[in-house]
């Protein structure tokens, strides 16, 4: 048997548009179905079987998926490492079938939201250093972060090898005394992602950072139900998100 989809839901996959606007196309007569154009948008079709084409091309179907990980401490955002544990190791082994790549680093240390896909062209755009797509991190730092930090991330710091961040915003949660002194839990959010930003951001202004996550990128945000270690797959409303998002933040 094959793989049965609807057709807006097969089209809006392949990013032709969001469902609303798949939709319209639909009305418009844009959409075909084994030669003959359809007017149910929500049409059940098998991609190995029928001919979709849209505005008169061919709609080749891949089986593009969307995963997102509560990344845990201790594996490296890679593909694969002849010595160290990858996110790709955590995932079900029909799922890393699909060739599945994490959109982006964390570090081995760091936790929190990872997408993994194997569209290569949301990822690219996600990354591309152009559409300055904000990432969220919590985090605690040894120190008292104060509201100069605020004023300097603002403004921009200068990493160790003279880089010059673009602004940020810092937010203080709390702080709290401990033995060894100080601790304070904040939010970061960045318009980049250069290697070890935020830590790096921090050491700028003589803290450090002991625990780092990321809650969010884009237009999308941790599910906080999900265990660190654990993952699901991106809702069709969360992928929409993601690309609107990506299609007006330039
Ligand atoms: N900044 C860091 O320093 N580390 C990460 O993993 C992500 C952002």
């Amino acid at each position: 048997m094959g793989k049965r989809i609807r057709v807006d839901k097969l089209l809006a996959h392949m990013g032709l548009g969001t469902r609303s606007e798949i939709k319209r196309a639909v009305k418009f007569g844009l959409v075909q179905v084994d030669g003959r154009l359809i007017k149910d948008s929500g049409l059940i079709v098998d991609p190995d079987s029928n001919e979709v084409k849209y505005d008169g091309t061919p709609v080749v179907y891949r089986d593009i998926v969307y995963f997102m990980l509560n990344k845990p401490q201790g594996v490296i955002s890679a593909t694969e490492d002849s010595r160290e544990r990858t996110v790709i190791d955590l995932l079900e082994p029909n799922d890393r079938l699909r060739d599945p790549f994490p959109v982006g680093r964390l570090d081995k240390d760091t936790v929190g939201l990872l997408l993994l896909t194997n569209d290569g062209q949301l990822a690219h755009e996600l990354l591309s250093p152009r559409k300055h797509v904000a990432k969220t991190y919590e985090a605690l730092v040894q120190g008292e972060v104060g509201d100069d930090d605020i004023l300097a991330f603002k403004g921009g710091v200068t990493l160790d090898d003279g880089y010059a961040t673009m602004p940020a915003e810092l937010v203080i949660e709390r702080r709290e005394q401990r033995d060894d002194g100080v601790y304070s839990s904040i939010s970061l959010t960045i318009m980049e992602g250069k290697f070890h930003q935020v830590k790096r951001m921090f050491e700028a202004v003589g803290k450090q950072v002991v625990f780092l996550k990321r809650v969010s990128m884009g237009a999308l945000v941790l599910d906080e139900s999900l265990l660190e270690g654990s993952y699901r797959e991106l809702t069709d409303a969360e992928v929409e998100l993601l690309r609107s998002h990506k299609r007006t933040v330039e």
